[in-house]
């Protein structure tokens, strides 16, 4: 494991987030209840998880040389991504020269950098079972592609996109040309290249968040929470539960996929294992090697929520993935573009049974961005969606 010190002294334990949203402050703020000096970076300033650290920058991540000057200076132990879009080519020089360790791995940053890495590794090396798909360069080669075997209905992505941006579902060849518009303006960077994928008629998808932790012999060991239940809406998640029931049979297949992908991302740390089920039959789509939004909702269902996992995993630290009671989160959307704006209802909100609310602290608001997620428990899931829904309805964010 990784020996404690004192933070802000010559002892203190380094840890570096890069991107500090919603996700990163509550890894933040699980490592500064075990004493770890934090460094929150994101690509704008007073962002949600640079309130919370020792130490805030504010950089171009997928800028090697901004990177890499921040790292040298602050000489981090540890690296820990947020976000997607970094210079992971960089990352795996400096984790190369040992200068850093980036979590879990560089290989695996650069792997789930984008839509290809891991679609190519689950699905080509690993021969796990996804949707079928095929990567396109232009307009041509995505109607070929989809007159060659996709088919129709299928979904259209850019390779460098999150939370649905850029992303269509095409119906037939009349909504080609608008679909290769839509991922073109909503991809990450400029770069034409986008996945398509055949649509996958599921009953559920679930997040099965897999820790890879240390045992009490320093060797590695895999465990897995109870199913996070979720709902996409244009593919950005509106709601989570958990515990989400599966068949024995689908349980044991979402498990063993789960298994198969992070073991072969490697290192510590937790793992979103996003999974399409319907019946028995379950299908890879895609993982995120750090917590996932859909795990906030373990903030009121575990022992030790997934940020609490991830921070003692990357330690080298035991982790519990006990679940506590059933409960659900649901997003509150900004509503209205403006920034510093104010939230009326909180009380109401928080007057619902069993609720509690985390507000982000967004600088910035946007209609569809997520500003903050109301998290219920109760005694079962139903009593839990219903009332998260209500907490998080009652919330009206509003501009000043
Ligand atoms: N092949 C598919 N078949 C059926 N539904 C799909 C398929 N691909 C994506 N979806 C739906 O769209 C959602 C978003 O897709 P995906 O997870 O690939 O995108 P994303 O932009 O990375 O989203 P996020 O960053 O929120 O996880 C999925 O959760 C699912 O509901
Ligand atoms: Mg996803």
């Amino acid at each position: 494991m990784t020996t404690l010190g004192t933070p802000l002294s010559p002892s203190a334990t380094r840890v570096m987030l890069l991107g500090s949203g919603e996700l990163g402050k509550e890894v933040l703020i699980a490592l500064q209840r075990l004493g770890v000096e934090t460094i929150a970076v994101d690509r704008y300033a007073d962002a949600p998880g640079h309130q919370v650290a020792h130490r805030a920058h504010t950089l171009a991540m997928t800028d090697p040389e901004a990177l890499r000057a921040v790292i040298e200076a602050e000489r981090p132990l540890l690296v820990v991504p947020e976000i997607e879009a970094l210079a992971t080519p960089l990352l795996e020089q400096l984790e190369a020269e040992g200068l850093v360790r980036v979590v879990p791995t560089a290989r695996a940053a650069r792997l789930t950098m984008d839509r290809e890495g891991i679609r190519r590794l689950a699905a080509e090396s690993l021969r796990l079972p996804t949707s079928p798909y095929a990567f396109c360069d232009s307009l041509q080669q995505l109607r070929d592609a989809i007159d060659g075997g996709i088919g129709y209905p299928c979904i259209v992505k850019p390779v460098m996109s999150s939370s649905g941006k850029g992303q269509s579902r095409l119906e037939g060849p009349q909504d080609l040309a608008a679909a290769w518009q839509t991922a073109m303006a909503g991809g990450r960077v400029a770069q034409g290249r986008v996945i398509v994928e055949g649509v996958i008629d599921f009953e559920h998808e679930i997040t099965l968040l897999t820790v890879r932790a240390l045992d009490a012999r320093g060797e590695v060991e895999t465990r897995f929470c109870a199913p996070v239940g979720h709902r996409q809406v244009q593919g950005d998640y509106v709601e989570s539960w958990q515990p989400h029931p599966l068949s024995v049979r689908a349980q044991e297949r979402c498990e063993a996929i789960a298994a198969s992908v992070t073991e072969a991302l490697g290192g510590l740390g937790l793992f979103g294992v996003e999974l399409f089920v319907r019946g028995d039959e379950v299908w890879f789509s895609e993982v995120s090697p750090r917590p996932h939004d859909t795990g906030m909702v373990t903030m009121a269902t575990q022992w030790q929520n997934e940020f609490e996992l991830h921070a003692r995993a990357i330690l080298g630290l035991p982790v519990d993935t006990t679940l506590k009671c059933p409960g659900a989160s649901a997003v509150v959307y900004g509503g209205v573009d403006a920034r510093g704006i104010v939230f009326d209802g909180v009380a109401e909100a928080l007057r619902v049974p069993g609720s509690e609310l985390r507000l982000f602290g967004k600088p910035e608001s946007h209609a569809k961005r997520r500003m903050g997620v109301a998290l219920v428990h109760a005694d079962d899931v139903d009593t839990a969606r219903e009332r998260a829904r209500r907490c998080a309805a009652a919330v009206r964010p509003r501009a000043v």
